[in-house]
């Protein structure tokens, strides 16, 4: 179980694109999945900013072991009841761990068993089911992964574009390192259903408002879910996604990768199909120059 805090300085206007986006408001700012209960917390900044990641464990022993681990990186660690907090030194980021339940099954995606097929026919904002990855940029990925993988216990799945994809459960992915100049967040994922889900979910929240539009629908080929990225008010991409795969990730064949032996592109089809460097966050851009100067 994965959730996210986040300080934004257009708080209503991303607030209001998450209400859209499917998650439910259960307090001003809390949002919920279906199945990963709260999930997002939005706080008011000056800054768009990563404010805690949290990461759920199973049990005591292993948080203890991961303050252990931590500590034999040199990292500070916070200890408070059933919670440990440490601050990943490359990225500043703070990661909150505390036992958790571990998150139901995903419902069966929808099947043409019937004639009518209605299931299709929506009406309301589709309901991701949980909060599956979040992905972060940084200027190591490098150093900044032995935090994760040696200090949190994760283990690794792929290289993307320099960028270690790493996991603690049957998904993929559920932490990604991205090479960025300064430390942001570039996205989360948010599953959903199946396939269809992606492209109604994406195509509705573009329909009023097509400068949200990132890059969509398509499919990844590390992990083969399905996307669509659309930008938020806050400077971050959120990702509709659907895999297919991901019961595979701990199974006995599931390879393990090194730097520079992932060659498998970000994505094996999506509309459009090459789009020059589709998502770079606004933070990454060069500022546009004035006329007048
Ligand atoms: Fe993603």
């Amino acid at each position: 179980m994965i959730s996210l805090t986040r300080r934004v300085r257009d708080l209503d206007g991303t607030r209001a694109f998450y209400r859209e986006f499917g998650l439910a408001e259960t307090s001003p700012g809390t949002f919920a999945t279906r199945a990963g209960g709260e999930q997002l917390h939005l706080l008011p900044g000056t800054a768009d900013e990563v404010a805690e990641l949290h990461i759920g464990v199973d049990s005591t022993d292993d948080l203890r072991a991961i303050g252990a681990a931590l500590e034999a990186q040199d990292v500070p660690v916070e200890r408070a009841d059933g919670t440990i907090r440490a601050v990943e030194p490359v990225s500043g980021v703070a990661v909150r761990l505390s036992v958790a339940d571990r998150l139901p099954a995903d419902p069966a995606p929808s099947a043409p068993d019937r004639v009518e097929r209605t299931e299709l026919v929506r009406r309301g904002p589709v309901e991701p089911l949980r909060l599956g990855h979040v992905a972060i940029g940084c200027t190591d990925v490098e150093r900044a992964k032995a935090f994760f993988l040696d200090g949190v216990g994760m283990r690794l799945s792929d290289y993307v574009i320099g960028g270690p994809f790493m996991r603690f459960e049957t998904d993929h992915h559920n932490v990604v390192l991205l090479p960025a100049p300064m430390t942001l967040l570039h996205h989360t994922a948010w599953k959903v259903r199946d396939v269809d889900e992606v492209g109604y979910g994406g195509s509705r929240m573009i329909e009023r408002h097509p400068e949200r539009h990132a890059w969509g629908l398509g499919r990844h080929g590390a992990s083969a879910n399905y996307f669509w990225y659309l930008k938020d008010p806050a400077g971050a991409f959120a990702e509709y996604y659907h895999s297919d795969m991901d019961a595979l990730a701990d199974g006995p064949l599931f390879w393990d990768p090194a730097p520079g032996t992932g060659d498998l592109p970000v994505a094996v089809w999506a509309s459009p199909a090459l789009e020059e460097r589709p998502l770079v966050p606004e933070a990454m851009r060069p500022p546009i120059l004035s006329a007048d100067r």
